[in-house]
C-alpha cells in the first residue's frame, strides 16, 4: 500500500495549478486512502504549517467548489521537506515520514527531471515504490532517451508513470468506446471514407504568468508532442484485443511507429508556427507575447502550431492528420474533427455536393456530433445538413484526478511508455529542428483572432 505521496517541486506552478487542487478533490470525493500522507519537498523556506497554507491557497485559487470541501482533509496529512529536487537527502528526509513504498511524483519542469532521478537512484526507494514523471518528457530525442535509461537504473519499467492528462479526458477515452463497442463506425474507420482528421485545442488563455517553463517549451513541445499525439493514437490505432495496458499501450506504439518522419520539405511545408501579439482574448486584455514577463523575444517561441502527418499503413495511407494548438486565441476549439469523403454518386440532380459528413468528437465540453445530408422540408429532393448532437455528462473526477487515481492504484495503462514517448519526440524532432533553423518563418496573430492566416 503506498502510504505517502513525495511531491518534488510542490511549491511550484504546475503542483498549485493542477496537482494540488486534484488532490483536495479526490480527497473531497472520498477516492484516497486515509492514511496516504502528501510530503512537499522544495526549496522554499517552509515549514509543514506554512506548507499547509501554501496547499490551502492553491486549492482556493485552482480548485473547483468540491476541492474546497476537500482542503481541510488534505492539508491534515501535509508535511514539508526543504530541499532541492536533485538533493538525495532531502528525499531521503521525505521518505523517512513514512514506511513503505511511495509515490515519487516529479512536478518539475523538464531540465530538473534528470537531477531528480539521480537523486531517487542514491536515495535509493522502497520496493512497490512507483515515479511519476510530468510531460513533456524531455526536451528532444536525445533527452528522452537518457531520461528512460535512468529510469531503468531506479524502477521497472511499470512503476514509472509518464502522465499525460488529456488520456484522463473522457471523450479521449470515449473515442475506444466509440470505436470499439459500435457496429457503426469501426468499419468505416479508414482511408476508403475518411478524407481527413483535425485533432485541435486552441485555448483563450494565453500564457498566464508561465514564462519560465513556457518560453522554453513553445506550443509543439508543450502540446502537439505529447497530448494531441495521445489523441491521434486513440483516434487511429488499430483495435487492441484487450484494454489491458500491455494491448492499448503496444497498440498504441504501433501507430506511432507507422507516423512518417517528416521529411525536411514537409518539415516546413505542412507546418505553422506563429506567437501572438497584443489583443484581447478570454474577456481582457492580453499584451504582445514578446512582452510578456520572462520571455526572451529572442528565443521565437511559438505559441500556436499546426503539424500536418501521415500514417504509412493499410488503413490511413494519403490520410492527412492535421494537429493544432494555440494560446490567445478567440475561439474554444477543442476537438478531434473526422470529415468523410463526399458519396461517390450523387442522384440529386445537383451539381454541388452537399457537406461532407462529419463526426465531431468535443474534447472539452465533452460532446459528441454528427452531421448528415437529409431530404430537406421543402422539395423532395433537396438537401439538407442536420446535426445529431449528444452532450455528454460531464466527468465526476478531473481529467488529472484520474491520472492520479491510476498511479495510486498501481495500473500504467493511461500512463506513456519509455519507447511511445521516444516514438512521439522521433515524429516531432524534424520539426522541432526546421523551427529552430528558422523555417517556416514565424507568423504573427493578434490575441482574440482566429490564429495566423493560412492556419
Ligand atoms: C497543459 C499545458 O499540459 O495542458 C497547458 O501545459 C495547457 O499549456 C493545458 O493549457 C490544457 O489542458 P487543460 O485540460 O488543463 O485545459
Amino acid at each position: 500500500m503506498i502510504s505517502r505521496m513525495i511531491v518534488l517541486g510542490a511549491g511550484g506552478d504546475l503542483a498549485a495549478r493542477l496537482l494540488l487542487p486534484s488532490l483536495a478533490g479526490l480527497r473531497a470525493r472520498g477516492r484516497l486512502a486515509t492514511d496516504l500522507h502528501l510530503v512537499g519537498v522544495d526549496r522554499a523556506d517552509l515549514d509543514d504549517e506554512s506548507f499547509r497554507a501554501h496547499v490551502r491557497t492553491a486549492v482556493a485559487t485552482h480548485g473547483d467548489a468540491t476541492a474546497q470541501t476537500g482542503v481541510d482533509a488534505l492539508t491534515a496529512t501535509c508535511r514539508y521537506v526543504r530541499g532541492d529536487a536533485g538533493d538525495a537527502e532531502a528525499l531521503r528526509a521525505a521518505l523517512a515520514l513514512g514506511e513503505g513504498p511511495a509515490v515519487v511524483y516529479l512536478a518539475l519542469p523538464p531540465p530538473v527531471f534528470a537531477p531528480a532521478i539521480r537523486a531517487a537512484a542514491e536515495a535509493g526507494l522502497p520496493e512497490g515504490s512507483r515515479m511519476v514523471v510530468e510531460k513533456p518528457f524531455g526536451t528532444d530525442l536525445a533527452s528522452a532517451r537518457e531520461l528512460n535509461a535512468l529510469l531503468a537504473t531506479v524502477l521497472p519499467e511499470d512503476a514509472v508513470h509518464r502522465v499525460d492528462h488529456f488520456l484522463g479526458k473522457q471523450t479521449v477515452q470515449n473515442l475506444l468506446g466509440l470505436r470499439f463497442a459500435n457496429r457503426l463506425f469501426e468499419p468505416i474507420w479508414n482511408r476508403e471514407h475518411i478524407e481527413r482528421i483535425d485533432v485541435c485545442w486552441d485555448e483563450r488563455l494565453a500564457l498566464e504568468g508561465r514564462a519560465g517553463y513556457y518560453d522554453h517549451a513553445g506550443a509543439l513541445r508543450d502540446m502537439i508532442q505529447n497530448h494531441l499525439l495521445q489523441v491521434v493514437t486513440f483516434v487511429a490505432m488499430e483495435p487492441p484485443p484487450t484494454l489491458h495496458e500491455r494491448d492499448l499501450r503496444d497498440r498504441k506504439v504501433d501507430l506511432l511507429r507507422s507516423i512518417r518522419t517528416p521529411d525536411a520539405a514537409s518539415s516546413v511545408n505542412d507546418t505553422v508556427r506563429a506567437r501572438y501579439t497584443a489583443g484581447s482574448a478570454a474577456g481582457g486584455p492580453v499584451p504582445d507575447y514578446a512582452a510578456e514577463e520572462g520571455v526572451d523575444a529572442s528565443r521565437g517561441t511559438e505559441t500556436f502550431a499546426s503539424v500536418t502527418l501521415w500514417v504509412d499503413s493499410w488503413r490511413w495511407e494519403g490520410v492527412p492528420f492535421t494537429l493544432r494548438s494555440g494560446k490567445a486565441l478567440g475561439d474554444l476549439r477543442q476537438q478531434v474533427a473526422v470529415r468523410f469523403r463526399p458519396v461517390p454518386h450523387l442522384a440529386f440532380g445537383q451539381e454541388e455536393h452537399p457537406p461532407p459528413n462529419q463526426l465531431l468528437l468535443g474534447l472539452a465540453p465533452d460532446r459528441l456530433q454528427l452531421s448528415v445530408s437529409v431530404n430537406g422540408p421543402g422539395e423532395p429532393f433537396t438537401l439538407e445538413e442536420v446535426t445529431l448532437d449528444a452532450e455528454l455528462a460531464p466527468q465526476d473526477v478531473s481529467a488529472y484526478g484520474r491520472v492520479i487515481l491510476d498511479v495510486l492504484a498501481g495500473d500504467p495503462t493511461l500512463s506513456i511508455r519509455g519507447d511511445e514517448a521516444e516514438e512521439c519526440w522521433r515524429i516531432v524532432g524534424p520539426i522541432l529542428d526546421a523551427w529552430a533553423a528558422g523555417s517556416p518563418p514565424l507568423q504573427e496573430y493578434p490575441a482574440g483572432s482566429s490564429g495566423p492566416p493560412g492556419a
